[in-house]
């Protein structure tokens, strides 16, 4: 029979098993495959090199490719990790503390174009305002504002402590972030340029973490979650995200006495095992900075990210031991 709808069976003279006929069909349809193949394989081979170079071109462009950043006090410790990470991202970063020699010392760490540095003491209204003009200035925008700048109490109980000592604190550390959050905002309202702040929490900062012995330490960074979530609804409206970041704890000089109090001496052991069970690299804070930093790091305005979450404590506690009976304690400071 010719014409119609012709299946197999009909072609065949002998009536074969089911089988071998589902097995024809099946070859028939790879007939049509191979030249679909054939087809396929150069293009692949030409467009694989391309995908490669895309691949490698998002890797080349970094997560904060043409960001500008202004990091304050990163001559050293978490601030200058911070910096590093960014660069590194693909951002151009201001580097800045009270300290000229500091400042242009740290900046001949970062390669050429990278960075800029200027002197800035965060407690002085005028310097920080100064700070955001000549960023402007070098790099034409203002992306970032991470208000880093602080120091610590010596370890001093309140009436032993110096009450300009304390006031200083103060002044540094909140002050200091409320004029970084302030002079950052007016230049957001000036140009209507999309802005992300970053303050950083310490120990004083969770409910449960109290700070004897460091009151003014303590109190700072309690009232810094208070004033980011403030500024954070203040500004709900506007293409701004005020955010606070937990960088953990980290061996700087800022948890390093100089010339330590007789109180510090007394804690020094307790703290030091303090230290070896939770202390972690800056690198860590700086990561959670860059994703806090990045359009599509997930984070929003309000956001509290730790580098010592609950996650992080408990793994640090069970590998405590293994780390120490194989010498692996990390006592690097930074
Ligand atoms: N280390 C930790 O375990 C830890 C834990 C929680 C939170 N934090 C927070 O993380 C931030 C950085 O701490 P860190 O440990 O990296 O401290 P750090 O090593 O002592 O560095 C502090 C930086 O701030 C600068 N600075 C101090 N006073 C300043 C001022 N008035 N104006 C401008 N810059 C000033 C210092 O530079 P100059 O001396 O050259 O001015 C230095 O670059 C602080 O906000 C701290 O509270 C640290």
């Amino acid at each position: 029979m010719v014409g119609g709808n012709v299946g197999v069976k009909n072609f065949s003279p002998i009536q074969l098993p089911d089988g071998f006929i589902r097995t024809t069909q099946q070859l028939s349809s790879s007939y049509y495959l191979l030249p679909i193949t054939y087809y396929l394989l150069p293009i692949t081979y030409y467009l694989l090199p391309i995908t490669h170079c895309l691949f490698d071109f998002t890797r080349i462009v970094g997560k904060l490719d043409s960001k500008v950043a202004v990091i304050t006090g990163s001559t050293r410790g978490i601030g200058k990790a911070i910096a590093e990470a960014y660069v590194n991202e693909g951002a151009k970063v201001v580097i800045t503390s009270r300290n000229r020699e500091h400042v242009e010392k740290t900046l001949s760490d970062f390669p050429q174009g990278s960075a800029i540095g200027q002197v800035c003491d965060v407690s002085d209204y005028s310097d920080v305002e100064k700070l955001v003009e000549t960023t402007v200035g070098a790099f034409g925008v203002l992306d970032l504002f991470i208000n880093n700048a602080g120091i610590t109490d010596t370890f001093y109980n309140i009436t032993d402590s110096d009450p300009e000592e304390w006031g200083h604190i103060i002044d540094i550390n909140l002050k200091g972030t409320y004029h970084g959050t302030r002079a950052a905002l007016h230049y957001h309202l000036k140009t209507g340029h999309p802005l992300k702040i970053i303050n950083m929490a310490g120990s004083g900062t969770d409910k449960k973490s109290n700070t004897p012995f460091i009151s003014a330490y303590g109190s700072t960074k309690a009232a810094m979650a208070r004033f980011t979530f403030a500024v954070a609804e203040e500004y709900r409206e506007y293409p701004v995200s005020i955010m606070l970041l937990h960088p953990g704890l980290v061996r700087t000089d800022m948890t390093r006495a100089v010339q330590p109090t007789p109180e510090m001496k007394r804690q020094q052991e307790t703290f030091e095992t303090i230290c070896d069970i939770f202390s972690q690299p800056p690198s860590v804070a700086a990561a959670l900075a860059v994703k806090m930093a990045s359009d599509n790091g997930g984070t929003k305005n309000g956001d509290y990210l730790s580098a010592l979450d609950q996650k992080r404590r408990k793994w640090l506690l069970f590998t405590y031991p293994f780390r120490k009976l194989f010498n692996k304690i990390d006592r690097r400071s930074w």
